[in-house]
């Protein structure tokens, strides 16, 4: 049976999220994507898939955007199977040492990394619920992991993804007994998402693929690591 799946931050057209678009969509699922601002290369792929991919604003830092969201989308979805909680933001002082830091840039940035996927599982839940088989996919990154950590600079980004694998470390303790949902956080790997990643091993696109076919074989693990890689296994939190 197709799949209903949501997915933030898509409009970008080199980047992860609007690649899960379009992997979810030629399985012939139906895809809400969501963008905080209209893309035009998300419209463009409308015309190709006009029936099975729904186009919808949410501002994941914004409570009342994501509940205006889940009230538009529960007009035609009746369930949601799967939500990737792709989009993110960073300091705009990211790649800088402590002293150069301006600390107030932090707070804007967690809001969006870390509270704005909670915002989003909290609010869609009701409609996760109507799912026999649902999954949530929280993409973090190795940034994340304080055992692996080695970096100096990425402070705010470490510190959200960090925050977001003990978000899906507690959600997991929440759903455990439950066979209908699951949750899994996801170090995808380095991606050629933009010019600055132009080295990065791998594409958005065969990307995408790899951890859709990983996701169906963690949808109902429920004694398997919970921090993952692309490749499903286990990285340390
Ligand atoms: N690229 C890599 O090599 C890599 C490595 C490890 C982990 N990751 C993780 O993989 C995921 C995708 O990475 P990426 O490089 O493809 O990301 P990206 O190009 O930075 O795209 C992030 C998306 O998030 C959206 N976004 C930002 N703030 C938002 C908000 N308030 N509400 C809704 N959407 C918002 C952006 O929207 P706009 O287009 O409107 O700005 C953008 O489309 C991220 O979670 C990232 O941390 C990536």
């Amino acid at each position: 049976m197709n799949q209903y799946v949501l997915i933030t931050g898509t409009g970008r057209e080199m980047a992860l999220g609007f690649n899960f678009v379009r992997r979810y969509l030629e399985q012939g699922d139906h895809v809400i994507a969501t963008v905080r601002k209209p893309s035009e290369a998300l419209e463009k792929l409308q015309t190709q898939w006009p029936d099975t991919l729904h186009i919808q604003l949410m501002d994941i830092g914004s409570t009342e955007s994501v509940n205006a969201a889940v009230a538009a989308v529960a007009e035609y979805a009746p369930r949601m199977d799967l939500i990737i909680n792709n989009a993110v933001t960073t300091s705009p002082d990211t790649n800088k040492e402590l002293e150069d830091f301006d600390l107030d840039t932090v707070m804007p940035a967690l809001n969006v990394a870390t509270v704005g996927p909670l915002r989003v599982i909290k609010a869609f839940l009701p409609l996760l619920k109507k799912s026999d088989n649902a999954l949530i996919v929280n993409i973090s990154s190795e940034a994340g992991s304080i055992g692996a950590c080695y970096r100096s600079t990425y402070i705010d980004y470490g510190m959200a993804k960090a925050a977001l694998n003990m978000a899906t470390k507690t959600l997991y303790n929440k759903f455990k007994d439950d066979p209908k949902i699951n949750i899994i956080t996801v170090h995808p790997g380095w991606m050629r998402t933009n010019e600055g990643n132009a080295k990065a091993p791998f594409d958005p696109y065969d990307h995408a693929e790899t951890m859709r076919l990983m996701f169906e074989t963690k949808r109902h693990d429920k004694t398997g690591p919970i921090f993952v890689t692309y490749a499903g296994e286990e990285y340390p939190w």
